[in-house]
């Protein structure tokens, strides 16, 4: 796509991109936006796979709205949200509480339909540390050989949630778990990436356990390769938005006991699926 109202500066050649407005410093994704530019903002963030604004100043609501242009939001099944705002997701650590997410992850791979993507807005950081680290899962398919790509293609995984977040605690507690292609085919794209993770993939299918574990260890290695990585480090009021369909992202656990607080809008997906390539 031409891009005519945004300014796309890539981080690297396979993942990350600044996006300012052509012709101005900056872009306010607090005031009004046009078709054109939410159009360019959402092919920016397929063909880079995590996108991210610097100088934000957005309001919950304006958050909120913003990531409504790209679907419905997502309500976590376990950790609440602001009150009066269950489509915000605070992560917040100081001294007391830490939260870490330092484990690469797609969030919520356990959901039948995963989400889309995620809109994270620093509120409140660290005086130094607290980065977050995105990783192509596109660019590590590529990085496998043809004969690994054909074997991992034909296979699906178990991912849950109990053993991440504890078991129900009753009828309207729900712990999601679903089954889906370890390959996955990119709905808008048509690229295929790798989709396990090592917080809620727990076997491949139809395989003796002591195989799984091989292949799931290999992969999850694999994705450490930093050549498909980009490491985001926060300013006050920076925004990265992930394509949670093509990456998994990290947050580096180095600040506490510091305070840090961002605020998360979580966009629905659908069910992932896996189309074979066509050759001719
Ligand atoms: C997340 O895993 O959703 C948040 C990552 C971060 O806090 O940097």
């Amino acid at each position: 796509m031409e891009y005519e109202t945004i300014q796309v500066n890539k981080m690297g050649p396979e993942i990350g991109a600044e996006i300012s407005a052509i012709g101005l410093a900056g872009i306010d994704l607090a005031g009004e936006l046009s078709d054109q530019t939410f159009a360019e903002i959402d092919d920016a963030l397929v063909q880079n796979q995590v996108i991210f604004f610097r100088d934000q100043r957005l309001s919950l609501e304006q958050h909120i709205r913003f990531g409504r242009h790209f679907g419905s939001l997502h309500v976590h099944p376990v950790a609440p949200g602001i009150e009066g705002y269950p489509e915000i997701l605070p992560l917040h650590s100081d001294d007391k509480v830490q939260y870490s997410a330092s484990a690469w992850h797609s969030d919520v791979s356990c959901d039948p339909e995963p989400n889309l993507g995620a809109i994270l807005y620093a509120k409140v950081l660290p005086e130094s540390g607290g980065d977050t680290m995105f990783c192509s899962m596109q660019a590590a398919y590529r990085g496998l050989s043809d004969k690994m790509q054909h074997f991992l293609s034909g296979l699906e995984a178990a991912h849950s949630s109990t053993h991440v977040f504890g078991p129900s605690r009753g009828e309207k507690d729900k712990r999601p778990s679903a089954v889906h292609p370890v390959i996955r085919t990119h709905p808008v794209s048509g690229k295929q990436g790798i989709f396990v993770n090592s917080v809620f993939t727990t076997k491949i299918i139809g395989m003796k356990p002591k195989e799984s574990e091989a292949i799931l260890q290999f992969l999850y290695r694999h994705i450490e390769t930093p050549e498909y990585h980009v490491r985001f480090h926060w300013e006050l009021g920076s925004i990265a938005f992930w394509d949670n369909r093509s990456t998994q992202h990290r947050a580096i656990a180095d600040y506490f006991p510091q305070t840090r607080t961002m605020h998360r809008v979580t966009i629905n997906g659908e069910a992932p699926y896996y189309k074979p390539d066509l050759y001719y």
